[in-house]
């Protein structure tokens, strides 16, 4: 598949199922996320893979986490935390990508525009192999206990959860860009 083929035809799958190996999971970082453009080169991202039941483990302690801050009585909590919990199961793999947040405020305005450009290649590599993606965030992604739970360093931010897993429904879902006003040419 060339590269304008990948990036027309990828679209966010909202069902994974199956399994990706490691090896196709290191494959998809090594060959395609860390070759984003990167100013001074700095490489500010971090991958960290959840598979199998890690998924159950950090899924759980952030639905505590998450609770524990809820007005809300026993019987409710324990009802969010079980639904809540479930919620990195949505898939057989997760690469939750963060940024080493460091130096100027340009310097991590720059980094975060890499590590989202990575995140990018991540998942038109995820498509050009076949696979299903899915780019999230949501409170997971920014409440700062996060990076307790999956022991990144407390100068880390959450920039997604990058959902793979195989795709289960065949059919892609009709995309369309709306191309008006978008493009100006100034011409001299
Ligand atoms: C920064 C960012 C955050 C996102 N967060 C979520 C999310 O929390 N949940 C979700 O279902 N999709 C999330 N998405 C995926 C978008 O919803 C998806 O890309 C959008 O609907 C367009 O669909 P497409 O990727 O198929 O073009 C996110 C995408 C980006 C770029």
């Amino acid at each position: 598949m060339d590269v304008l083929e990948a990036i027309r035809t990828r679209s966010s799958e909202a069902q994974l199922s199956g399994d990706v190996d490691k090896a196709t999971v290191t494959r998809l970082i090594q060959e395609a996320a860390v070759w984003a453009p990167n100013h001074h080169h700095t490489e500010p991202w971090h991958f960290t893979v959840l598979t199998g039941k890690a998924r159950n483990r950090v899924g759980l302690r952030w639905a505590e986490t998450a609770a524990a801050e809820l007005p809300i009585d026993e019987v409710a909590r324990e009802k969010y935390i079980s639904k809540e919990s479930t919620k990195l199961l949505r898939a057989p793999v997760i690469v939750v990508v963060s940024q080493r947040v460091a130096g100027t405020a340009v310097q991590i305005e720059e980094d975060h525009a890499a590590v989202s450009a990575s995140i990018q290649n991540l998942l038109l590599a995820a498509h050009a192999l076949g696979l299903g993606a899915r780019w999230r965030t949501g409170k997971m992604a920014y409440h700062p206990e996060m990076l307790n739970i999956l022991n990144l360093p407390s100068e880390s931010r959450i920039v997604g959860f990058v959902y793979l897993g195989q795709r289960v429904l065949s059919d892609a879902p009709d995309r369309h860009r709306n191309l008006d006003g978008i493009i100006d040419w100034e011409v001299e």
